[in-house]
C-alpha cells in the first residue's frame, strides 16, 4: 500500500493515507461555530494534499465545556451555516473531514462551565482540582443523547463521519478506564459495563443515522494507576467494533500524564510560565524566579519515551486480534515510518504537531519537497492554546536560541 493512494477507511473515501489528526485551533466563534479563519485554515490544509481532515473537538453539551478559549461546539443550532461552509470549503478540493465530539468530564473546572462538573466516579484531577460530581443514571442518559444529538448533526452539516472522543482524560476515556470509572452499576464494574455508554451512543445513533461513518480516537495506552493497558484496550476494540465503531485512532495517555500524548524531549518550561495558569500571573518577578527554578531541575524531570511513533506497539497489538480499520497517530513525522506503518497494515497515519508548524506538510510530502516535518516537538503550541489561538511558536524559539 501507499502512502498517497486514495482508499476506503472507516467508511470514508480518503484522498491518501496522510490524515491531519484532531487539532484544536482556539478559533471558534461565540455559538462555537468555526470562524472564517479557520475555514481558511483548513481549506488550505485541504488544498495542499491532506488526506482528511479531523476537525478539532467539539464539545456535545455546554456542560461538557473545555477551558481552552474558542473551543468548537455542537450545541448551537446557530453555527450551523458556519459549520456548513466548513464542509463545503473542504470538500472542494475533494477531502473529506471529519467531527471530533467530546465531553470533557472532569477535565475542566467548574467556575468554567458554571456549573458542577461531572465525571463516572467523584474524582479529582491534578490541574483541575475540583472535585467531579459522579454521574446518576439521569446524567449517562443526559450524555449519550448530547452524543447522539451531535452525530446527527455531524451529518446534517456535511461532516463524512464523527469521531467519538475516548481519549486523553476526556469524559468518555473516564469511563472506560477502570482508573476513572469505580462505578458499581451497570455503566461500570467491568469491561462491558464501562463501555456501555459507548455502545448506547452508537445504538442510538445508529437509529438516527444509519451507517454515517463513526469512528473513535482511544488511549490505548496511559500512565494512571490501573488505567488504560494494551491487553485491556485490545479487549475494549474488539467491543468497539462489536458495538458498530467503523475505525480507530490510537492515541495515547490523559492530561494527568503531563506530556504523554504529544511526547517532547523536555517540558517547555518558558511556555508553562508564559501561558499556564496560575504560574502565569504570578507577579513578574515571582514568575521569572520560578522559571529559572524549574529550569534548573527540568533535565532532571523524566519525560515519557520513546518521543516517535509511540503508539505503534498498541495499534500492532489491535491489529493482531481485531479486524477493524487503524489509524496511527503519534510522533509521526517521517515519510520512512508512515510508509512503515501502512506496511504492517495501518490504515492511514495522521498527525497534528506536524500540521500545525507546516499546514503544507502533505504536499511537501507528495511532491518530494520534504521527507520529514521541521516540527521540533518542542511542545510550545500545547501551552498556547491555554490563552488563545494555536500556533507554532518555533521562529520565536529559534530566535531565543541565537
Ligand atoms: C495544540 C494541540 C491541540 C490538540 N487538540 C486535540 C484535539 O482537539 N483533539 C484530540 O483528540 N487531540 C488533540 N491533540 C492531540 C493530537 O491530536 C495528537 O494526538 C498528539 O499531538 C500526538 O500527535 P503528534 O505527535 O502528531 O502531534 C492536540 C495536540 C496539540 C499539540
Ligand atoms: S511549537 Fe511548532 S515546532 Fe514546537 S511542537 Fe508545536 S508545531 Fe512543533
Amino acid at each position: 500500500m501507499e502512502l498517497f493512494e486514495p482508499c476506503v477507511l472507516g467508511k470514508v473515501q480518503l484522498k491518501n493515507r496522510i490524515i491531519r489528526s484532531a487539532t484544536h485551533d482556539g478559533l471558534a466563534e461565540d455559538d462555537g461555530g468555526p470562524s472564517e479563519k479557520l475555514i481558511s485554515k483548513y481549506a488550505f490544509m485541504a488544498k495542499n494534499e491532506v488526506g482528511c481532515i479531523i476537525a478539532g473537538y467539539a464539545i456535545v453539551s455546554k456542560e461538557g465545556s473545555s477551558s481552552y478559549p474558542r473551543c468548537l461546539a455542537f450545541y448551537n443550532e446557530e453555527a450551523k451555516e458556519k459549520y456548513l461552509r466548513l464542509t463545503e470549503a473542504v470538500h472542494a478540493y475533494g477531502t473529506p473531514i471529519i467531527a471530533q465530539l467530546a465531553h470533557c468530564g472532569r477535565q475542566t473546572s467548574s467556575k468554567t462551565i458554571g456549573m458542577k462538573k461531572i465525571a463516572p466516579s467523584a474524582k479529582r484531577h491534578l490541574f483541575y482540582p475540583d472535585k467531579a460530581k459522579a454521574m446518576t443514571i439521569e446524567d449517562v442518559l443526559r450524555v449519550e443523547d448530547a452524543f447522539v444529538d451531535a452525530i446527527a448533526r455531524a451529518k446534517e452539516y456535511g461532516f463524512d463521519g464523527a469521531q467519538i472522543h475516548l481519549a486523553h482524560g476526556y469524559l468518555l476515556h473516564d469511563f472506560v478506564s477502570p482508573n476513572g470509572n469505580k462505578r458499581k452499576d451497570e455503566y461500570g464494574r467491568d469491561i462491558y459495563g464501562r463501555t456501555r455508554i459507548v455502545k448506547e451512543i452508537i445504538k442510538k445513533a445508529r437509529a438516527k443515522v444509519g451507517d454515517f461513518p463513526i469512528w473513535v480516537k482511544l488511549s490505548a495506552t496511559d500512565k494512571r494507576k490501573k488505567g488504560m493497558r494494551i491487553p485491556y484496550s485490545v479487549e475494549v476494540c474488539k467491543l468497539l467494533k462489536e458495538y458498530g465503531i467503523d475505525a480507530i485512532e490510537v492515541s495515547c495517555g490523559s492530561v494527568q500524564d503531563g506530556m504523554n500524548t504529544m511526547r517532547s524531549k523536555r517540558m517547555p518550561m518558558d511556555a508553562v510560565f508564559e501561558y499556564k495558569e496560575p504560574v502565569a500571573s504570578m507577579p513578574k518577578w515571582l514568575n521569572k524566579f520560578c522559571l529559572a527554578c524549574a529550569k534548573a531541575v527540568n533535565p532532571l524531570i523524566p519525560q515519557p519515551k520513546p518521543l516517535t511513533m509511540f503508539n505503534l506497539p498498541a495499534a500492532m497489538a489491535i491489529k493482531e486480534n481485531v479486524d477493524i480499520d487503524l489509524i496511527l497517530v503519534g510522533g509521526v513525522a517521517k515519510r520512512e515510518d508512515m510508509q512503515k506503518a501502512i506496511d504492517i497494515g495501518v490504515g492511514a497515519v495522521s498527525m497534528c504537531r506536524p500540521f500545525i508548524c507546516e499546514p503544507n506538510f502533505a504536499k511537501k510530502l507528495k511532491e518530494g519537497q520534504a521527507d520529514q516535518s521541521q516540527c521540533v516537538m518542542c511542545n510550545y503550541c500545547g501551552l498556547v492554546i491555554e490563552k488563545g489561538e494555536t500556533k507554532c511558536l518555533l521562529g520565536k524559539i529559534k530566535k531565543k536560541v541565537k
